[in-house]
């Protein structure tokens, strides 16, 4: 039997620089989808995948992130006087259970595979998912859960991939893909950013893994690669054969909230969801002025 994935690593020590001022003093992953941070969506994505450890690798200028996930008591205080019994409620049950949550720190941001192995120790010997924040999937069943059920089917690294535009290979992981079964894709090799004339295809991977515990092995060896930055996806090219790679084309959209354009699109399309913003903002889109 598969070891069951019950940690998930989400990295949140880089830099935001795409979204200066914004991130100057706050984390990017603190930036707000309608009315909840892109970190709060990443977690509750998390657990209900199953997921019962939270580790988050942190970095400098990241302290809201912790304030975030703990008790306010005074606004609890206040919202309790004032009988404001909703809004209570709602911030008690975004609070994880205790002892479940820890927090490393990346003390440079050297790369996105650096932040990953900043957490070997808490991960230990087990499979363990990561997820990008940024990366928010708005799905009927939540990207992650998608992924475990992948991984119990098959056993192996599983990864998110979705079609882009050939003209953004170079901004993505790119697979080099082998034999299709169902939704799911055999890896035969990865690419990080290939320019678009190199790339070997036109999938890429998002900001959602399930890896196993040898890829600390490969980070280890602290190569960089694209950018300057150690990165992930060159330690997953390495992995490769023995270790088996899978791409799931998972059900749903993703927005790249790390980006302007995409983080709009998101606040539009997660705001369309809600009854209570739905036809207001469907008004206002369509006035004649915009
Ligand atoms: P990005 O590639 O979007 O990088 O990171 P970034 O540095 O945060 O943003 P830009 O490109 O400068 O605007 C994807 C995820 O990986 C984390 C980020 O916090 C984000 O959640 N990350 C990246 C780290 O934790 N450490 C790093 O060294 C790099």
């Amino acid at each position: 039997m598969n070891k069951p994935v019950k940690k998930a690593v989400f990295p949140v020590a880089g830099l935001g620089t795409r979204f200066l001022p914004a991130t100057k003093v706050m984390p990017k992953e603190m930036l707000t989808v309608v009315d909840k941070p892109l970190i709060q969506y990443a977690v509750e994505e998390a657990l209900a995948a199953g997921i019962e450890e939270i580790v988050f690798v942190t970095g400098r200028g990241k302290g809201l992130l912790e304030d975030h996930f703990d008790h306010s008591y005074e606004l609890q205080d206040l919202l309790k006087s004032r009988g404001k019994d909703e809004a209570l409620g709602a911030l008690l049950a975004s609070l994880p259970p205790e002892g479940n949550y820890s927090f490393t720190r990346q003390m440079a941001p050297l790369g996105l595979g650096h932040a990953v192995w900043c957490a070997r120790n808490i991960v230990g010997d087990e499979p363990f998912a990561v997820i990008l924040p940024d990366d928010l999937v708005q799905s009927r069943v939540p990207c992650l859960r998608q992924m475990v059920a992948a991984y119990e089917k098959t056993g192996a690294n599983v990864v998110s991939v979705m079609e882009v535009p050939r003209e953004h290979t170079s901004r993505y992981g790119i697979l080099d893909p082998g034999e299709e079964m169902g939704n799911l894709v055999e890896i035969r090799g990865l690419v990080e950013k290939p320019h678009p004339d190199q790339a070997p295809s036109t999938l890429s991977i998002i900001g959602r893994y399930i890896l196993m515990p040898e890829i600390f092995d490969h980070l280890s060896r602290k190569e960089k690669g694209a950018g300057g930055e150690i990165q992930i996806t060159d330690a997953m090219a390495k992995m490769l054969r023995p270790q088996n790679f899978y791409g799931l084309r998972f059900e749903g959209r993703r927005f790249d909230c790390g980006d302007k354009l995409g983080f709009l699109q998101a606040n539009i399309v997660f705001g369309l969801e809600r009854d209570d913003l739905r036809e207001g903002l469907l008004n206002f889109m369509t006035e004649k002025t915009l």
